[in-house]
């Protein structure tokens, strides 16, 4: 077969439906089942409100047919702002819980909540996700869902179980760009995928520390947790936005999956470096034995074959960058740094072209319906999408794009990273969460 004759075959085969030519056979299984009626209104309540808990607070509160009846989070400054953006946008004020760190469990007693979205530190992701489950109602758990391979489990577990749906909800994966270059693989601009590279890479040291250095107990936002995690792990512990992305892409979970991981570590001397810059050579902070490299970069292996360079560097001063990159037999994109390009083998394949003429070529249909509506919105317009796929999946009682299967295996970075740093880059395997069932899933569709 030529490369001409081989895309237009990928193409008619994606437009067909790349799964019916992977299995064309067998029908989509996803172990649990939803079977309720769809419902126009649906009751939706938060876990969690502080930065991230209120973006989707808003952007629910702003959809037709949802009913913010509860919300819980422990923060007495996070509360008043909740009701704030609640009464901004119409809605009455909700009930509060906030009486200590499982008053979430007695929200979830509540009958008149319909499914439940979790934006709290990582280490309540999963257990708060299983009780969301348990108690019959649909969880969205904010990234990543697990840390550890018990919590991967747990996870998938319960959402088998109780037959209850576990969203992640992993943005990156409806970026305009991200969503067109996804278009651009199934219709086989790349041709065959070989290759393809990630990462977070992103300052966050003024995430990590307050303005004085603070950070732990007292201090503000995201350092109040998430900086214990540089202290504390040796681990890519934020993969998903990244993989997510490229997951969708090589349809993982869905006839392919993630078969190992190795993972190596630089040293971990950004944290120290701004310490010291920023609060003199003899601060405390800078005398704590940190233990995150500044930059980890893990390697993944398919069972398609394709590798997947993943890396995570919030450490050192830098701009935000994707990392992003996906490169087949035909073609290759890449976002390094600011820019984007694209060069395909059909146009010369040796220089690099505009990628917005390309993105506009392929352009997703959900941008090119909700684009509009999806700007206002946070992170460029992505976040629109992925709470209103939750409330979707609520409403049609289905499961979302993004299932406890994804959460699972995008999730496993994280203590498969740690367990090979730790054994000097050993390889290590990702469990088949999927029971198998990766063989005959469907691809993720965004709709
Ligand atoms: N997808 C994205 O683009 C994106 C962006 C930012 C944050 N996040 C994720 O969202 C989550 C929250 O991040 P954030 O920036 O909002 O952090 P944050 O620290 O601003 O907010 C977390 C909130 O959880 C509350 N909380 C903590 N423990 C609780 C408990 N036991 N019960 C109830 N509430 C509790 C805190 O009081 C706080 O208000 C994290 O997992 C983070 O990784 C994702």
């Amino acid at each position: 077969m030529t490369k001409s004759n081989r895309r237009s075959f990928l193409k008619t085969a994606t437009a067909a439906g790349a799964a019916a030519f992977i299995a064309p056979q067998i029908s989509s299984a996803t172990p649990s089942s939803v079977t309720k009626q769809p419902k126009d209104e649906v009751s939706i309540a938060f876990i969690g409100c502080g930065g991230r808990g209120r973006g989707h607070l808003k952007r629910a509160a702003m959809t037709e047919g949802v009913k913010i009846v509860a919300f819980c989070d422990i923060d007495p400054e996070a509360i008043p702002k909740a009701q704030k953006v609640l009464t901004d946008n119409g809605h009455s004020e909700a009930e509060v819980y906030s009486d200590g760190e499982y008053a979430y469990l007695e929200m979830l007693k509540r009958d008149d909540i319909d499914g439940v979205i979790i934006a709290t530190p990582w280490l309540w992701h999963t257990r708060m996700a299983v009780a969301v489950m348990k108690s019959g109602k649909y969880a969205a758990v904010e990234v990543s869902a697990a840390n550890t391979m018990e919590e991967c489990w747990d996870l998938v577990n319960t959402s088998e179980e109780t037959g209850m749906p576990c969203m992640i909800l992993e943005n990156v994966n409806y970026r305009r760009d991200v969503l067109a270059v996804l278009n651009m693989v199934k219709q086989g601009v790349f041709g065959e995928v070989v290759h393809a590279r990630c990462g977070y890479r992103h300052s966050l040291l003024n995430v990590k520390f307050n303005k004085d250095l603070k950070f732990g107990e007292g201090a503000k936002g995201e350092a109040r947790w998430r900086t214990q995690h540089s202290l504390k792990q040796n681990a890519d512990v934020y993969p998903t936005h990244g993989l997510g992305p490229i997951a969708a892409m090589l349809d993982i979970n869905r006839g392919n999956r993630f078969l190992y991981l190795t993972s190596t570590a630089s040293k971990a001397v950004g944290l120290k470096d701004y310490i010291q810059e920023q609060g003199g050579e003899d601060h405390p902070a800078a005398k704590l034995p940190w233990k995150q490299g500044d930059v980890i970069t893990s390697v993944i292996k398919t069972t398609n074959g394709e590798t997947i360079i993943v890396t995570h560097d919030t450490n050192l001063p830098r701009p935000y960058s994707l990392d992003f990159h996906v490169e087949g037999t035909d073609g290759v994109t890449n976002f390094h740094g600011g820019g984007k390009n694209i060069a395909v083998e059909e146009e010369g394949g040796h220089k690099w072209d505009d990628f917005q003429k390309w993105q506009d070529k392929y352009d997703h249909p959900l941008w090119k319906k909700y684009g509009e509506k999806a700007m206002g919105s946070g992170h460029g317009g992505m976040d629109f999408f992925v709470t209103r796929e939750f409330i979707n999946a609520v409403k049609e009682q289905r499961q979302p794009v993004m299932d406890v299967y994804d959460a699972a295996a995008w999730s496993a970075v994280t203590p498969l990273s740690e367990a090979s740093i730790a054994q000097g880059s050993a390889p290590q395997y990702f469990p088949d969460f999927t029971r198998g069932n990766w063989i005959k899933r469907k691809p993720i569709t965004f709709e």
